[in-house]
């Protein structure tokens, strides 16, 4: 989007930029300017300096500096265009009309649904003056009233019109409600009754300080234990992290600490750990990770230490890392959450965890460390293997050595039987060739490297040319193996031949596709030329390669599953997955 000149200058002249700072800063005045702490670099004396009459603030330890519209740039992590459309909404500019007349009525519901959430939450957490056995149970749970306030929890009666006979009320009517998803529609789709009952309230807040979606927890035993809002035009689960409007604030932040419930990330800010948000059970996903990018790079996953919270980990970590996040796992003892470790352990106890906070490799070896006993032989050399399979990806030579070092230390085992297991396995799985330098052998096998389309093209190329090598090859793999129906088809017509004993061309191949488009795909199949490497270690690369890519498929069916299954409460399900996961993972290279 465009801005005009003229719109630009009406939005900083109508947001003062000290008055902006101070929303996210104490600003002291010192003579014309004002001063304060950097928000953008750590310091200990004040080098961050803001000038009402030019309208500028500067930094002079760290050299950042701009008008009231970097400022935000930089404070809420936006790009140019977001900042300008904050500070318009802020100042009350209309940036453009809107004319897309659905657009238009969607912008329209989205406010509309602001302030039936504002007031929900408003009336929920009024209730709890109410009802005292809510605020009882909090209190049992250990938060501080100024906690509860903060986080602005609350309480939905134990009615089935309770809420919305309060938003009666107000004038907002039980249609609206319903595309808040505050409440359901009754079976006979002729009435409607409040969603949440007889729970504790959590309101969603988003990075604008929207209340855009409710979690609600039991107070006794009853299932399920917490119900969420569902989808809405203002909440998309995968979109949010619970916590992070209070997070986005924290100045010089150094990491953001990611734990799954409410009242684990609720906890740790009432122990001033003001760096904690939690993903609520949902799934991990790629938009939370980018969310939590902008404001940290490096990040802290603080999950259940039960297999499907592990699991959880793992895959969290995944997707934070190919965001280009830092991260790193805090374990607690098993069956403890974050909230119940600090109310049990302490504070201190838990910013302890935090600085022993380690890598993901570092969290698999412990996890493989755990239950072996380095007085038993056999152990020993189920904890060297073990650890051979978690190194054997480890790319970086100064990683392996330090690990190396640090492990064969803790574990009673000597370098080099570590080494030798190393290299035997990356040897094993052609990842090295030279016995005793493993950094020579990483690169080795480019074949392995390559597509699973690219391997299939060689097998075809392969059997076209060396029709002895067909054997190798239909004996390990079914025409169904294959990525596509093209290639599942040229498959069948290159086995069919082999079993009449009968070598087979190209033009033979393309010859039984009758469209011309096919033709062509094929035709471009068989053009491809065959690497100059051993074709026999080719046909092996590729055949490998082709394998891996199935187990692959297999592995992340079983986890879309396995995550399903966790999130959907079948936590023992959902380790029963786990474990047959980690078998196949295994045979993974
Ligand atoms: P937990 O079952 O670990 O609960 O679920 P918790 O956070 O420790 O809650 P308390 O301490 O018993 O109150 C972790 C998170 O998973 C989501 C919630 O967001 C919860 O905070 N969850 C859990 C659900 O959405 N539905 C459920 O039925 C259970
Ligand atoms: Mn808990």
């Amino acid at each position: 989007m465009l801005f005009s000149e003229d719109k630009i200058s009406e939005i900083i002249e109508k947001n003062d930029i000290v008055d902006v700072i101070s929303e996210y800063m104490a600003l002291k005045r010192s003579g014309r300017n004002y001063m304060a702490l950097c928000p953008f670099h750590s310091e200990k004396t004040p080098s961050f300096s803001v000038s009402p009459s030019k309208q500028i603030f500067n930094c002079f330890g760290c050299g950042v500096g701009g008008n009231v519209i970097t400022f935000v740039q930089k404070i809420e992590r936006i790009e140019f265009v977001e900042a300008v459309k904050m500070l318009a909404e802020r100042a009350g500019i209309q940036l453009k009309e809107e004319k897309d007349p659905r657009r238009l009525e969607i912008a329209k519901l989205k406010g509309v649904l602001y302030r039936v959430n504002t007031e929900a939450a408003r009336f929920f957490h009024n209730n709890l003056n109410i009802e005292t056995k809510a605020l009882e149970y909090l209190e049992r749970r250990g938060l501080s009233d100024t906690i509860i306030k903060r986080f602005g929890l609350g309480y939905a009666p134990n009615e089935w019109h309770g809420l919305m006979d309060h938003m009666k009320s107000k004038g907002f009517d039980a249609e609206l409600l319903f595309k808040a998803g505050l409440t359901v529609r009754s079976r006979d789709g002729k009435s409607f009754y409040d969603k949440f009952r007889n729970r504790i309230i959590f309101p969603i807040i988003d990075l604008k300080g929207n209340v855009i979606a409710f979690g609600g927890r039991v107070i006794d035993d009853s299932k399920p234990k917490y119900l969420n809002s569902p989808d809405t035009p203002v909440f998309n689960k995968g979109y949010n992290i619970y916590g992070l409007n209070f997070v986005k604030k924290v100045q010089n932040l150094e990491n953001i600490i990611v734990v799954e419930g409410y009242m684990d990330a609720i906890a740790l800010h009432q122990y001033e750990v003001q760096n904690a948000v939690a993903s609520l059970g949902t799934a991990f996903t790629e938009n939370q990770a980018k969310l939590l990018k902008r404001f940290s790079n490096e990040i802290i996953i603080s999950y259940d230490s039960d297999l499907a919270g592990q699991a959880a980990t793992l895959k969290g970590l995944s997707i934070l890392e190919k965001e280009g996040c830092v991260v790193k796992v805090l374990s607690l003892p098993s069956g403890k959450d974050p909230d119940e470790y600090i109310r049990k352990e302490g504070i201190d106890a838990f910013r302890d965890r935090i600085k022993k906070s380690v890598s993901l490799i570092e969290y698999q070896i412990e996890n493989l460390k755990r239950g072996l006993d380095i007085n038993n032989i056999q152990d020993r050399i189920k904890f060297t293997k073990g650890f051979s399979e978690i190194m054997k990806d480890v790319l970086s030579n100064v990683e392996v050595d330090a690990y190396i070092r640090k492990y064969s230390g803790i574990m009673k085992v000597s370098e080099e039987a570590l080494y030798s297991e190393l290299n035997r396995l990356r040897k094993k799985n052609k990842i090295g060739k030279n016995k005793h330098n493993i950094l020579n052998g990483i690169k080795a096998v480019p074949e392995l490297k390559k597509g699973e389309i690219t391997a299939e093209i060689y097998l075809f190329n392969i059997c076209i040319y060396y029709f002895k090598k067909v054997k190798n090859i239909f004996e390990v793999l079914e025409p169904t193996d294959f990525s596509n129906d093209i290639h599942i088809r040229i498959a069948e017509i290159i086995q069919k031949a082999y079993k009449e004993d009968k070598a087979i061309t190209a033009g033979e191949v393309i010859a039984f596709f009758d469209n011309d488009d096919e033709k062509s795909k094929v035709a471009e199949i068989f053009s491809h030329k065959l690497p100059d490497s051993d074709v026999n270690e080719l046909i092996n690369a590729s055949l490998e390669r082709i394998k891996q890519s199935k187990l692959d498929r297999t592995i992340q069916k079983m986890t879309e599953k396995m995550n399903e299954m966790y999130h959907a409460g079948k936590k023992e399900e959902a380790n029963k997955i786990f474990v047959e996961i980690k078998e196949l993972q295994k045979k993974k290279r």
